[in-house]
């Protein structure tokens, strides 16, 4: 780093936040893309909060979530400490820091902290940020190549790739919490409007896709913002198994709760069965028993379970008993993203399912799509997987049968709490975002975990089978739709 402006002696975060930011446009390469993908967070961030009354901004809406100012101004503690104080300048507001500790303050204990009420959060935010880009601003291209002694936090920007994510993770997190509050007076687009770029599920979708045997490359070493536990690349002989075509809809769902799914204990694991009984949990999180049937509540709003639709608000233990009553299972994160990402004919891997573009609607509904849910199964062709699996990306979380555990080789990156802390604590793998996941902060590499009593994340499922040793001969994978060329 050089020639970074003086920093003026222990500056409030009222100057810094008087001063107006430069404009994303005005910076070119990576740093003019950086600080718009910066101000994309923080635009989502402040939007989702804006309609709210101040209230429901204290409010912790669930045990479960925190108090919906906490997350904004934890996203901004966490910018200071690492976009401002890692990178050697004077830190915004260090005496934030314990507040905003999410290993200090369980979500539970939140409420009762000094939190800053909103205006004081957004003002804190905004002067984090315009320290943020100053800083951004003394780096030149040599910084950001990995040349000088920040290597590897500012390797082709890694830091602030991290802070862009973390931001948007916080940011579906509070979607997490609004759908629990569960008022309808956000600006969710009416489900009877059509979708131009959804496509009419077709009427007829092979069940199930073939992935054939042998050896994948998972996890990378290469993706520049990925995080320390997607790295490093590592072969993984995979068998051959056979994968659902889409996630699981509510359809079949339902026709496992009408075959007395949550009844029969013989279709549980042990704690999950424990888990059901304890919660006495019957349907999916969000749905409620209607003179018409089931319903569910999406942001407030009831309306019919839609039959063609993922199903969410699942669990683990949920998807475990689904799959072993369909005699089948969920596939392991291997599976997963060898079915997500691997290219047999080429032999090589791929960014995205449907190979290196970027994620737009037509391919994957992440957040930007504007659906706020996820798409009918089978209506997105166009984001088709070499295997012929559909959906993969987006849409909904899916549960794996794996624990989040170390790769070979792992080595904690940048600090232990973002993953190191987390193996071993019986979480359970979830993969290829959901609808309210931003495309910065999903790729087939990315890994995310939760408790597997959790139904609060917008998460589903597929399920697996083995294809045993009459399927050691490769076939031709079913495909639906047209494919794109990559
Ligand atoms: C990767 C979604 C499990 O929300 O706990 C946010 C992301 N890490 N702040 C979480 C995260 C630090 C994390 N998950
Ligand atoms: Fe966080």
């Amino acid at each position: 780093m050089s020639d970074n402006p003086a920093p003026s002696p222990a500056p409030g975060m009222e100057r810094a936040s008087d001063r107006p930011a430069r404009p994303a446009a005005t910076r070119p390469g990576l740093p003019g893309r950086i600080a718009a993908d910066l101000e994309e967070a923080r635009a989502r961030s402040l939007a989702l909060l804006d309609s709210l009354p101040e209230p429901d901004l204290l409010r912790q809406h669930s045990p479960l979530m925190s108090p919906l100012v906490w997350d904004l101004a934890h996203v901004a503690n966490y910018e200071d400490q690492w976009l401002t104080g890692a990178l050697a300048q004077p830190r915004v507001a260090a005496h934030l820091d314990d507040v905003y500790d999410a290993f200090a303050h369980p979500r539970a204990d939140r409420p009762a902290l000094p939190l800053l009420h909103s205006r004081r959060a957004r003002h804190y935010a905004a002067a984090v940020r315009a320290r943020a880009l100053d800083v951004l601003d003394g780096l030149d291209e040599d910084d950001l190549s990995g040349g000088a002694g920040l290597a590897p936090l500012l390797d082709r920007g890694f830091v602030y790739g991290m802070v862009v994510q973390h931001e948007h993770q916080h940011d579906e997190t509070m979607l997490a919490t609004l759908q629990l509050r569960g008022v309808d007076d956000l600006s969710v687009p009416d489900p009877a409007v059509p979708d131009p770029a959804v496509a009419a599920p077709p009427a007829r979708l092979p069940a199930e896709v073939m992935v054939e045997g042998g050896p994948f490359e998972m996890g990378t070493s290469t993706d520049p913002w990925a995080y320390d536990n997607e790295r490093p690349a590592h072969v993984v002989d995979v068998a051959a198994f056979y994968l659902d075509t889409t996630p699981v809809t509510n359809a079949r769902y339902l026709a496992f709760m009408d075959d007395g799914g949550y009844r029969r204990p013989e279709l549980w694991a042990d704690d999950g069965w424990e888990w059901r009984q304890g919660a006495g949990v019957e349907a999916p999180g969000s749905w409620e028993p209607g003179a018409d049937g089931w319903g569910r509540c999406r942001f407030g709003r009831l309306e019919p379970v839609p039959h063609g639709e993922p199903v969410q608000h699942v669990c683990w233990y949920e998807a475990d008993a689904y799959a072993r009553w369909a005699g089948r299972r969920l596939p392991t994160e291997a599976e997963w993203e060898k079915a997500a990402s691997w290219d047999p004919a080429a032999g090589r891997k791929l960014r995205h399912p449907w190979g290196h573009r970027p994620p737009d609607p037509s391919l994957a509904t992440l957040w930007g799509s504007d659906r706020w849910r996820a798409a009918p199964a089978g209506s997105l062709p166009a984001g088709v997987a070499p295997c012929g699996a559909q959906q993969l990306v987006g849409d909904v979380w899916e549960w794996t049968a794996s624990e989040f555990r170390p790769y070979p080789g792992f080595s904690s990156f940048p600090y232990p709490e973002y993953s190191e802390v987390f193996w071993a604590g019986g979480y359970k793998v979830l993969r290829g975002g959901s609808w309210a996941t931003h495309a910065s902060a999903v790729r087939a590499t990315f890994r995310n975990w939760d408790h597997p009593i959790r139904r609060q994340i917008f998460a589903g499922f597929r399920t697996a089978r083995d294809a045993g040793p009459d399927a050691t001969r490769p076939v031709r994978p079913v495909r639906t739709g047209h494919r794109q060329s990559r």
